[in-house]
């Protein structure tokens, strides 16, 4: 369903659609979202904080508003010259945190000059945190604690996973290729949590080919364009990269780029079970899973059990 067969380009692997997974997802929270408004008439309510005029930054936060508004949510964008001090982005924060319609809070990052996003995000009460970067919520992950608000690629990725196992991740290989707290360490407690066998790879580890061809499952966050090369995996692996790196497409004409990922697709695709593209693979998780978040966030505040997204 999701995922499609695939071409002749790559003959093995299946190509895992995140697009179309994604839909699956945002259908469930829309319903969702309507019956919580319906029952307790409350419209889940999401925050964007973005700082200064970074062009990738302001696409990224103007489509998860666009993404919250289609699904009748409340969205409301803050968008703060680039010289902000600190005093005034944590004077907006403790507003949000006091607005009873807004459930949750995203500071787009990095941040630029000399903010302090640790600071910052510290100051984001924790059941609004929508990135799960809070302590609060990374102790609670890590404890195994419900509670968690779970970092929207992390659980995007999660999701892709459980539909090319059929659920069965048990007992598994996983190397996780990077060690942020955005996403390599999140998902490396996640996969944990599933009991596979979790490996942090990162740009100290040792022979980190041999590393990867020992794993079922590989997750490439490292952020460098098609580090990983198809003889380091493991024939049936699935590969979710999470990358997104721009390079010079000289061959589309002067001055083009295109999108890859951190994995080199057609090589990894030849080898691999299953693989996520880039675009169109793990990306379209990460908005999916933020509208999840902001409804979890907004089904707590009403004093409800969250739904779980699948
Ligand atoms: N910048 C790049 N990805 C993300 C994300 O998932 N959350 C936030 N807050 N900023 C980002």
């Amino acid at each position: 369903m999701a995922n499609e067969p695939s071409s002749s380009a790559d003959p093995q692997a299946i190509r895992v659609d995140g697009r179309a997974t994604a839909a699956r997802v945002v259908e469930q929270v829309a319903e969702d979202g309507r019956r919580l408004t319906a029952e307790t008439g409350v419209v889940p309510g999401l925050a964007t904080v973005l700082v200064g005029d970074d062009p990738g930054s302001q696409v990224y936060v103007a489509s998860k508003g666009k993404k919250a508004t289609e699904l009748g949510f409340h969205s409301a964008q803050h968008t703060l010259a680039a010289d902000t001090d600190e005093a005034a982005l944590l004077d907006l924060i403790a507003q949000l945190n006091a607005d009873p319609a807004i459930h949750s809070i995203l500071v787009q990052l990095p941040l630029p000059g000399d903010l302090d996003a640790k600071r910052v995000i510290e100051a984001i009460v924790p059941e609004k945190d929508v990135d799960g970067l809070h302590p609060i919520n990374v102790g609670r992950l890590a404890s195994g604690d419900r509670r968690a608000m779970v970092p929207c690629t992390p659980a995007g990725c999660m999701i892709l996973l459980r539909d090319a196992w059929d659920g069965a991740l048990s007992g598994l290989s996983a190397v996780v290729i990077g060690r942020s707290n955005l996403v390599g360490k999140p998902i490396a407690q996640l996969l944990l949590a599933e009991n596979c066998t979790v490996t942090i790879a990162h740009s100290r580890t040792r022979d980190l080919p041999a590393v990867v061809r020992g794993a079922d499952i590989v997750v490439a966050a490292v952020g460098r364009p098609e580090m990983v090369r198809g003889d380091w995996i493991k024939p049936g692996a699935t590969v979710i990269d999470v990358g997104m790196n721009r390079i010079p497409a000289p061959e589309r004409g002067e001055g083009k780029t295109r999108l890859v990922g951190d994995v080199a697709y057609a090589e990894a695709a030849a080898v691999a079970g299953a693989i996520t593209p880039v675009p169109g693979g793990v990306g379209p998780m990460t908005i999916a899973m933020l509208m999840a978040n902001t409804l979890t966030a907004a089904c707590r505040h009403a004093g409800r059990g969250a739904p779980i997204f699948g």
